[in-house]
């Protein structure tokens, strides 16, 4: 039997209180799961559950209020490069060109230009945006920003990428090209992926494991290891079974593409 990969990431009874001037926001509770090396794990929960507050706190944005989240065996107390974030809303340097956005980071970190220009087109080309290096992102689609976006994230070569909805504002056909891209970008680059969804058929599309949270305040429902063959077969009987299942355990309507 294949051996358990080395767990990367690690959520240990993690709560977290907002104090808002109506009291105290419980928006995260008693939260335990684990993302393994190289797996593409989907968060799956339904809006304003407290997923962008989970990866804001995986990420080192945020504090935890009770427990704590384990990166690599150390406990995370600040952002670090090792850790990549997608951002649900696309959050490019608008002054900055394809090409600056995507190298910035090892620019900051003290790459020298021609490692750091040679990684970055890596890059750029990976995500299918070779001849738009020196676009700014105004001049670009959704679709396209949002591959800067992810490039971007790439560019720091991170042990484990948090991607936060990272499709959620693009139009249906955009958002099936992007997720198909995903998928072949992940296969060739391996990484620990941590991506954040409400979208039944897109976590089911990527998702290795897939763990769904409850309302708010978010903690495990349940857990699906998804295991059909890639890339997936969107109609295939077990596909719309699993799909049947999963929004099945769930107790809102809330759900996109499900109402
Ligand atoms: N800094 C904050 N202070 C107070 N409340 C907050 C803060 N950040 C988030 N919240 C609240 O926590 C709840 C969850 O927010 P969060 O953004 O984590 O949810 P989400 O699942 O990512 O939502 P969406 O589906 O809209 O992306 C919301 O009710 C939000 O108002
Ligand atoms: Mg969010």
């Amino acid at each position: 039997m294949e051996q358990e990969r080395k767990i990367i990431i690690e959520s240990e009874h993690v709560s977290k209180v907002f104090d808002t001037p109506d009291g105290e926001h419980e928006v995260v509770h008693d939260l335990n799961f684990s993302a393994r090396e190289n797996e593409f794990l989907v968060l799956f929960g339904p809006g304003q559950c407290g997923k962008t507050t989970i990866i804001n706190m995986i990420a080192g944005f945020e504090q935890t209020s009770e427990g704590k989240i384990m990166a690599e065996g150390e406990k995370v107390e600040k952002p670090d490069i090792s850790r990549g974030v997608v951002f649900q809303s696309i959050s490019l340097f608008p002054w900055m060109t394809t090409m600056g956005n995507v190298e910035y980071g090892p620019k900051i970190a003290g790459v020298k230009k021609k490692e750091r220009r040679e990684r970055a087109q890596k890059y750029i080309d990976l995500v299918g945006l070779q001849g738009f290096e020196n676009s700014f992102p105004n001049q670009l689609s959704g679709g396209m920003r949002q591959r800067v976006g992810i490039a971007r994230a790439y560019c720091n070569e991170p042990r484990v990428m948090l991607m936060d909805e990272p499709f959620g504002a693009l139009d249906a056909q955009t958002r099936y090209l992007m997720q198909e891209e995903l998928q072949r970008i992940w296969s060739t680059e391996k990484r620990t992926v941590i991506f954040v969804t409400n979208n039944i058929e897109e976590a089911l599309y990527l998702a290795d494991r897939i763990i769904v949270l409850t309302s708010c305040p978010a903690t495990v429902k349940k857990e699906y290891v998804i295991d059909l063959p890639r890339p997936r077969d969107l109609v295939s009987e077990e596909f719309l079974a699993l799909r049947k299942e999963i929004t099945g355990i769930l107790d809102s309507s809330q759900w996109e593409g499900e109402t």
